[in-house]
């Protein structure tokens, strides 16, 4: 399996700190954010990956990632998503890069405490379609919730003001090659993106939807206090155990 980082978008909620650079380099406690991504790939077996940034950004990224020993041994190819029309859109881009297989995709402000290789495994045995993995959290209305009922996904609302659920659709996803066709239909949101929660709801209606809870502690980092919350919790645990 290959897998995709999504690393575009304006990262406006952590000015000033991203005036001049991609939230993805800033610091997470003693490495920059992408590394977190790529680590949780690793740690599945995946050394093929692209690297989805925004406009002026691919080529600080390539810097970084050839002057880091700790990646030696892993492929990266880098496109760029000029406008931040949403994390759908920059998936699409990735089609030629998937090539029909399936891949894992994850948002590069995502990062957390344990390996997801049990899921994965899970997934590479699934015929077809998607795995999302949620996460219970204090705040549902900041995330994709989802609505559980007997053990199956029964709908995924982006942000609700009023969530059915605790459960927080985290922003590690599962594909199968089909999702580049589903990407094509979307339309953009009231907020003008092309939401990765209609691909995920699409699935949903073709009930090829899995999911399972994610172990260990889950934060993104695209706001000054997600990225404090989450300093503390890698000072307190560490991230990306491989085991
Ligand atoms: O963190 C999980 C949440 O991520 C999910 O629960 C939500 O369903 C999902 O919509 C998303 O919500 P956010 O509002 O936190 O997404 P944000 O706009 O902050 O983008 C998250 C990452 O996606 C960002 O770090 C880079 C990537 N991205 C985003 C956009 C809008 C892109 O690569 N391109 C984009 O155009």
């Amino acid at each position: 399996m290959k897998g995709i980082i999504l690393a575009g978008g304006k990262g406006t909620r952590l000015d000033p700190l991203t005036r001049i650079t991609n939230k993805h380099l800033v610091r997470v406690y003693d490495k920059p954010m992408i590394f977190y991504p790529i680590q949780t790939l690793l740690n599945v077996g995946i050394t093929d990956i692209l690297i989805v940034s925004g406009p002026g950004h691919a080529g600080q990224f390539m810097e970084l990632l050839i002057s880091s020993p700790e990646f030696n041994g892993t492929h990266f190819s880098y496109l760029v998503q000029k406008e931040a029309g949403g994390i759908a859109q920059a998936l699409g881009f990735a089609e030629d890069f998937a090539d029909h297989s399936k891949t894992i995709v994850i948002l590069g402000d995502n990062i957390i405490e344990k390996n997801i290789k049990n899921a994965v495994d899970d997934f590479s045995t699934q015929p077809k379609g998607a795995k999302i993995l949620l996460k219970e959290v204090e705040d549902p209305q900041r995330f994709g919730v989802a609505e559980v009922k007997n053990g199956r996904i029964i709908r995924i609302i982006e942000k609700p003001q009023d969530p059915p659920s605790k459960l927080a659709v985290t922003g590690i996803y599962m594909y199968d090659g089909e999702v580049y066709d589903i990407i094509r239909t979307l339309k953009p949101s009231a907020r003008g993106e092309l939401e990765i929660t209609d691909v995920n709801n699409a699935y949903l209606a073709r009930a090829e939807l899995t999911y399972e809870i994610l172990e260990g502690w889950w934060s993104d980092a695209g706001t000054h206090e997600s990225l404090r919350r989450v300093d503390k919790l890698i000072a307190e645990t560490g991230a990306n155990h491989p085991g």
